[in-house]
């Protein structure tokens, strides 16, 4: 299959479409080598442009046929699309093409995936199924046939006529193309039904092939009720057509797919048995059907004008995600764990892929599906939320559908919703999504004694964002930061409050009767990095009574990460930390959950990001060693009360996946995990007693991760080899817990095994990811790790661009580390850049983390 031309696209160069689209009507022969799409679509000139030029994109689609106005027409047709010279008012354009499903190993447009039809548009997979003017701002109503002996045919909308051979679909709500699908295979379904809050019932099914999956849909199917309940209650937003399908598909590049009314879902975020997958499966599958699910409001009624825009609907669904999962789970976990995966986005920003929330230029768009748009997009919008408030906010989001249902916007329509509901947005707020890097945030204080007791506290804050790729100078930003100020005591002095640092400086000052200790960027209220000279006895203070459990876990993050850093050159564990981790272990009062996550350390990629913050070229080998010495301390000074915790959170009620079982779950597994570090029997003995994933996965982990578990881990391989989603974790454990001399080998033996497959993107994944996750393991000074990835990064390119540019991410800290070191990576990426037919996504993702 032919690649787009390889040519950056810019924000600058927006024209509106010489033409709109009424009406597609698409018919589908199906057949997995010759498929014929028909097409039948209306045009009509756009009144906002003089421009008459008529261009359709198409990238692959061989053309049998065109007519225009029932006249046959002789189009030009180039490699990225179809040009002719169009009548001076509304016609109807007809094609006939003929596509090769069964070649497709993009997984973008219409593919197979075991014998299963199905389709990924989004970013610019329709035109790889026919020609069309495939950009957000061109939005129809659609009707589709499917013609095919296949016992299910679905696609968008509401079902129509169906019979032997075909099934037809109309979908009302007029869409860009991205939002198209179509499926079609030997699937059956888990029905149920919703009625929504306006009475009208919706019939809901999730798909699968038949066999075991049939019977691990009930989780998903619960969690969409769920999530469309939340959104009619949470934001006034009812579903709108008479069904809502969801198809699992084992081959799908990314999570899932939000198209209208047929959401399709790679199957290892839809697909749940207590057996076949973890606690913390369950709450991503949770999560991501309720995104998906609230994409129909925020992304498809509302949709992007462009693919910059592209945070619009991302960043506010991800935010909507997030706030369903603080509702439905533990909010102060939840939004740990939203902070979590913000120090991937600080990675990204730290890095040679910076780039703002609204890119300015892209050569392939499937390359700012990122952290930044989707995870620092949704830290906007809660920004925003807390500036204006949530009558604010609440406000504004009503104007943004009422004022914009059926449109395609843009990121200065969304905050102009927020100036007209509110008229408290800042002024320079837009910068958020304009300037790349994350902003460093100094805080010093002043203390002035009165004579008659307490003092005048004076809080200084300014901000400071290091130049990225291409922006040298940035403007300050408004940055909220919640602050509270605790007394020895650990109380509170004054209440809570959210200083709005709008300048490059700002200064606060308090009477109090006492000096206080600053509780700063409580919530993570701000997508910052907090510099502040601290020392560890103040952090141990917060870790043992801030009342924020965010600004707690933080607390004792950075006490363990500051600790990490001096062992790494060289110091020994002081007992500091593992006596405040003993402490709070056995602190009954905080959800277990939230003790879990306070004794998981900070990962080896963390640790080296905190060196190279401090102008240090970490040392991966001393990361690592500091790194496992720190564990042993900690287990050694919970020694004793490691089996009582693992025995009182050991849970014996039936399986439920719910917050309350998944946190116990997850502190017995943290307990189970120091234990093996001393006697590996306690884990041997949960790996065989494990009456589900969770605890198996936990018990081998802990095995592996301590040295041990070669017998478990060829039993699990055994046991699970039917199951593709529970083995993709044994290849996965197999990379992550390998020795850093051998985890490019693992990696490299795993991916030449039989069940390794290439067109799977999950398999990949879980063999490449991992060995990205192993730190030392990647970045060994033999530039093994280095050589393996992009070994395997050009097969993969081969097949499936859009998954080897996504995995190549993988080299972004390139530059963190040693001369000999940054000049083995150079050369791994120097080898894939040379590549013959190398695809222009790949080639863009390589190049710019190189040239940084
Ligand atoms: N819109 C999807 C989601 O966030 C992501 C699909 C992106 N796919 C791609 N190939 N770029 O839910
Ligand atoms: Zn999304």
């Amino acid at each position: 299959m032919k690649q787009p031309a390889a040519q950056a696209v810019h924000l600058a160069d927006y024209a509106p479409p010489p033409w709109l689209v009424d009406e597609v009507h698409l018919v589908f022969r199906l057949s997995p080598q010759a498929t014929r799409v028909l097409s039948r679509i209306r045009f009509r000139p756009n009144p906002a442009t003089e421009d008459r030029t008529f261009r359709l994109d198409g990238d692959g689609p061989r053309l049998v046929r065109c007519a225009v106005d029932g006249a046959e027409a002789a189009p030009e047709v180039r490699e990225a699309g179809l040009t002719l010279t169009p009548p001076d008012r509304p016609f109807l354009f007809e094609a006939e093409v003929e596509i090769d499903p069964e070649a497709n190993t993009a997984l973008s447009g219409l593919y197979m995936s075991n014998g299963m039809f199905c389709t990924q548009c989004e970013a610019q997979g329709f035109r790889r199924i026919t020609f069309y003017p495939d950009r957000p701002d061109v939005m129809a109503p659609f009707t589709v046939r499917i013609e095919s002996d296949l016992p299910v045919l679905l696609s968008n909308g509401n079902p129509g006529a169906a019979g032997k051979g075909f099934a037809e679909w109309h979908d009302p709500h007029p869409k860009p193309a991205y939002l198209f699908a179509l499926v079609a295979g030997d699937l059956v379904p888990q029905r149920d039904t919703f009625v929504t809050s306006d009475g009208r019932a919706v019939d809901l099914a999730v798909w699968t092939r038949p066999g075991p999956d049939e019977g691990r849909c009930a989780f998903a199917i619960k969690s969409l009720k769920t999530a469309m309940r939340w959104d009619e209650a949470a934001y006034d937003l009812a579903y709108d057509l008479d069904v809502f399908n969801i198809v699992a598909v084992d081959d799908f590049n990314m999570g899932a797919m939000e198209n209208k009314g047929l959401n399709v879902f790679n199957s290892s975020v839809v697909l749940a048995s207590p057996a076949t997958a973890t606690d913390d499966q369950f709450a991503v599958i949770e999560a991501v059907v309720a995104h998906e699910y609230f994409h129909n409001w925020t992304g498809n009624r509302v949709t992007c004008r462009d693919w910059f825009q592209l945070c619009l609907k991302e960043g506010l669904t991800v935010f909507r995600d997030q706030q369903f999962s603080e509702d439905v789970r533990s909010a102060a976990v939840e939004r740990i764990r939203q902070a979590l995966a913000m120090r991937g986005q600080f990675r990204e920003d730290a890095g040679p892929l910076a780039h703002p929330v609204r890119p300015e230029s892209y050569v392939a768009v499937d390359n700012f599906y990122t952290a930044t748009v989707y995870e620092k997009g949704a830290e906007l919008v809660r920004m925003l939320k807390s500036i204006v408030g949530d009558e604010g906010y609440r406000d504004a989001l009503r104007l943004y559908f009422a004022r914009h249902d059926g449109q395609a916007v843009t990121i200065e329509d969304w905050l102009q919703v927020f100036r007209d509901a509110t008229g408290t947005v800042p002024e320079h707020f837009g910068r958020w999504y304009s300037q790349a890097g994350t902003p460093r945030v100094t805080a010093e204080e002043e203390w002035e004694p009165k004579e008659s007791g307490g003092g005048t506290y004076t809080l200084r804050l300014a901000q400071e964002t290091p130049p990225t790729p291409g922006q040298p100078c940035k403007a300050p930003m408004p940055i909220p930061v919640r602050t509270g100020l605790l007394g020895a005591d650990g109380s509170e002095l004054v209440e809570e409050r959210v200083l709005l640092l709008e300048e490059a400086a700002g200064e606060w000052t308090f009477d109090l009767p006492e000096r206080p200790v600053p509780s700063l960027l409580r919530g993570f209220s701000a997508p910052v990095i907090l510099r502040r000279e601290a020392d560890d006895a103040e952090r141990a203070f917060l870790l043992a009574n801030d009342p924020d459990p965010f600004a707690r876990w933080e607390a004792g993050r950075r006490l363990a990460t500051r600790l990490l850093c001096r062992m790494a050159g060289g110091a020994r564990a002081d007992d500091a930390l593992p006596q405040a981790l003993r402490a709070l272990a056995t602190d009954d009062a905080p959800d277990p959950a939230f003790r879990a996550l306070c004794l998981a350390l900070p990962s080896e990629d963390d640790v080296a990001q905190a060196l190279h913050d401090d102008g240090a070229a970490p040392d991966p080998d001393a990361v690592h060693a500091a790194r496992e010495a720190l564990r042993l301390a900690v287990s050694k000074a919970m020694e004793d009360v490691l089996p009582g915790l693992r025995g009182a959170m050991r849970v014996t009620a039936p399986y439920r996946p719910d917050a309350e079982q998944s946190g116990r779950r997850a502190l017995w597994g943290a307990a189970l995990g120091y234990e093996a570090l001393l006697d590996a029997a306690p884990a041997q003995a949960a790996y065989c007693e494990a009456t589900n994933l969770t605890e198996e996965i936990a018990a081998l982990s802990a095995l592996l991760a301590a040295g041990h578990g070669a017998a478990e881990a060829e039993d699990f391989r055994e046991r699970w080899s039917d199951e593709r989603l529970v083995l993709d974790r044994w290849f996965s454990l197999q990379v992550r817990f390998a020795a850093p001399e051998k985890a490019a080998g693992t990696a490299e033996a795993l991916a030449r095994r039989p069940e390794f497959d290439l067109r799977n993107p999950n398999r990949f994944r879980a063999v490449f990811g991992a060995l990205a996750g192993n730190h030392a393991g990647f970045h060994n000074a033999s530039g093994a790790g280095y050589d393996t990835m992009a070994d395997w990064l050009l097969k993969l390119d081969a097949l499936n661009p859009q998954a080897a540019a996504r995995m190549s991410t993988t080299f972004e800290t390139w530059r963190r580390f040693d001369p000999d070191r940054q000049a083995r990576a150079g050369a791994a990426l120097d080898r894939i850049l040379a590549a013959k037919d190398l695809s222009p996504d790949l080639r863009e993702m390589a190049g710019r983390i190189r040239d940084a």
